[in-house]
């Protein structure tokens, strides 16, 4: 497949707008600009892009739904917090392609009647921070961001927000709270940021790879897109190959391979025995089935998820129990502490875990665990709690013996 996210990785001086120019740069800007906004919605709605960035919400509808809305100013926001642990992937198109991630804003925030944009990109991001920050200044210089661009009239500019490294600030409501300065805490929805996103105005907060399909939607025709990868949920997809396998890295592929054409053909196998693997970070379900295609609603099917991409594969010689642990000790430490279902529960779920990994569990924990799990998805005020339990309870259900052999006699 033609790579359309990663065209210019590994090109030299990628992140220059001459470089940018040189490959047809910014003509996808030009052409939108060409057009009224509804039609660029439109030809993003005819794509059936969805949002990578873990929830695959539909871009072209929550682009109208922001639009429709009454209130101004409008915003729109680049979600580059990039937090689900084994997820590395937008820093591949900030570090490489600044400048596909601007074009991409810029159109977004055409589309939508938005006069400003944001990119919120999680602190640690140190080099990515810099290189976004010089490919802004080169995009004032020529004209593509600042008033009356291309002498369209249309005039829109960004700024960044660092992020202070915490994993729920990726959420949307508690990004938009920390970026008003507020303690990064979700807020329950309804009203969606679509409606009441940044100061109570209606606000798009989109992924960097969804946005960074945008240029070439918009040269190419949302027909054309959508008769990549899987019918589905069409597209190419930033893979994130992580774990026990001899090649990780981040993959551009089309939308639907398979696990296993994934980590044979791309990551070079596994190292050691395949046990299972989790599809989209730690907030995704295992997944024991290699034949599993990777696409949003293939993966739903088969008991998971596929969130970020973030493919994270385990071997015969790992103790599930401690990839459970694990997980969990991370969203103990990551919850915000609003919900108590959620600040108590991936707490007593660690100490649980803690105690089977140390031999000391007890049996009907187990099922406890599960039902805990249940309670969690349907009370949570966001994916952080509804999610937590993901990793534990599919443990549970598909590698139970391993859970009773360490229960105390
Ligand atoms: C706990 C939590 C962390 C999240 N972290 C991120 C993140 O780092 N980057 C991201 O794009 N979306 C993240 N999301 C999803 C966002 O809430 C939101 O759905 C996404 O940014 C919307 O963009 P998209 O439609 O382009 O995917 C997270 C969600 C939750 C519940
Ligand atoms: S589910 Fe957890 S992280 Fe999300 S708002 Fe509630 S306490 Fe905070």
């Amino acid at each position: 497949m033609e790579k359309i996210l990663t065209k210019n990785v590994g090109k030299p001086n990628s992140q220059d707008i001459e470089v940018y120019l040189g490959g047809g740069g910014y003509k996808a800007l030009e052409k939108a600009l060409g057009m009224k906004p509804k039609d660029v919605i439109a030809e993003v709605k005819k794509s059936k892009l969805v949002g990578r960035g873990g929830a695959a919400f539909p871009t072209g509808l929550k682009w109208e739904f922001t639009r429709r809305e009454s209130a101004e100013p409008k915003f729109i926001a680049c979600n580059a917090d990039e937090g689900e642990p084994g997820t590395f992937k937008d820093r591949v198109i900030l570090l490489n392609d600044p400048h596909l991630l601007l074009e991409a804003l810029i159109i977004g925030g055409y589309a939508i009647g938005a006069s400003k944009g944001f990119i919120y990109i999680r602190g640690e991001y140190y080099r990515e921070i810099e290189t976004v920050e010089k490919a802004v200044e080169q995009a004032r210089t020529k004209g593509y961001l600042g008033d009356n661009i291309l002498g369209s009239g249309f005039s829109f500019d960004v700024q960044l927000y660092k992020g202070a490294g915490a994993y729920v600030c990726g959420e949307e409501t508690a990004l938009l709270e920390s970026m008003e300065g507020n303690r990064g805490c979700p807020d329950c929805r309804p009203p969606f940021p679509a409606e009441s996103g940044f100061l109570g105005k209606p606000t798009a907060v989109n992924n960097v790879e969804t946005l960074c399909n945008i240029p070439a939607i918009m040269i190419n025709g949302g027909e054309w897109y959508s008769r990549i990868g899987s019918p589905d949920s069409p597209g190419p997809k930033l893979y994130c190959l992580s774990g026990h396998v001899n090649k990780p890295g981040v993959y551009e592929l089309p939308m639907g391979i398979t696990l296993r054409e994934l980590i044979e053909n791309h990551g070079e196998g596994v190292k050691g025995e395949f046990k299972a693997a989790l599809p989209g970070g730690v907030s995704s379900c295992l997944l024991a089935n290699l034949d599993v295609k990777l696409d949003y609603k293939s993966v739903a099917r088969a008991g998971s998820m596929l969130g970020s991409g973030a493919v994270i594969v385990i071997n015969e010689d790992t103790s599930i129990i401690d990839v459970a642990k694990n997980t969990m000790e991370f969203f103990a430490r990551e919850s915000c502490g609003k919900c108590s279902v959620c600040r108590e529960g991936t707490r007593r779920a660690r100490e649980i875990l803690t105690r089977f990994a140390n031999g000391g569990g007890k049996a009907k924990e187990l099922d406890l665990m599960l039902e805990l799990g249940e309670v969690m998805y349907d009370t949570a005020c966001c994916g952080l709690g509804q999610a937590a339990m993901n990793t534990t309870a599919s443990a549970i259900r598909l590698f139970r013996e391993e859970f009773e052999q360490k229960v105390r006699k």
